[in-house]
């Protein structure tokens, strides 16, 4: 990687100057857009990479596996070789019993040789933005508050939801996108997502 962390910081911390979605460039280097099909293999390496094989393991995999990311929010920030360097993705759940639609939000990594250059509050930002963009109310997911704070994510409005297998409640995160939207919920999340092809063939057998 030929670009020296504190660069792409000061380029990263620059607002964002296209559409949401369009794959806007953040710098010279560094471009925000939406994963392509293509993109599947790398993205896992880099998962595993960031992460080792515990992504694959938590509850919040519970909620995504068999299904798609939410419309327009499986995003991917690439290098200057196009390179996938950092991974978001977003997923369609119901906020507990006859709740409303919400989002999990999850993975988020960046490649370890990136860390602290402002990729990963790029990913964040840009999710944020574009689920706000597309009507989304609210954002849920599980991750270390210290991090997630800064964009406005807290525990305030989880204490009477749950994840659908083992968490920490104080790591269990929302940021309302519209006012209310998660007001008087209460109990499990379910995925609501649409169905990746593997399940729907799995489901026709
Ligand atoms: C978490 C992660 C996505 C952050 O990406 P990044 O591009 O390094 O983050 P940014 O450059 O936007 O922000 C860096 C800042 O966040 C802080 N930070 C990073 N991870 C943190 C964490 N888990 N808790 C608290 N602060 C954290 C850094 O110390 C740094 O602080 P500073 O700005 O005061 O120096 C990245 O470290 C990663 O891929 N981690 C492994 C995967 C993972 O654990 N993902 C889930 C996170 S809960």
């Amino acid at each position: 990687m030929t670009v020296a962390a504190p660069a792409l910081r000061a380029s990263c911390s620059d607002a964002l100057r296209g559409a949401p979605g369009e794959g806007v460039s953040h710098s010279p280097a560094i471009v925000i857009g939406n994963e392509l099909p293509s993109d599947g293999a790398a993205r896992d390496a880099l998962l595993d990479r960031a992460m080792g094989p515990r992504w694959r393991r938590k509850s919040s995999e519970k909620l995504r596996r068999g299904r798609l990311p939410a419309e327009g929010l499986a995003l991917v920030a690439r290098d200057d070789a196009g390179a996938v360097v950092g991974t978001v993705r977003l997923w369609e759940v119901t906020a507990g019993e006859g709740g409303p639609a919400a989002l999990l939000l999850g993975p988020l990594a960046v490649d370890p040789v990136l860390r602290s250059a402002g990729v990963g509050s790029e990913l964040m930002r840009h999710a944020i933005a574009e689920a706000k963009r597309l009507g989304h109310g609210a954002i849920l997911l599980v991750g270390d508050a210290p991090y997630y704070a800064r964009f406005g994510f807290s525990a305030d409005k989880t204490s009477r939801l749950a994840m659908p297998g083992p968490y920490e409640p104080h790591r269990f995160l929302a940021l309302e996108l519209i006012d209310g939207a998660l007001a008087g919920t209460s109990g499990v999340l379910r995925a609501n997502g649409r169905k990746s092809r593997k399940e729907k063939v799995e489901l026709a057998a």
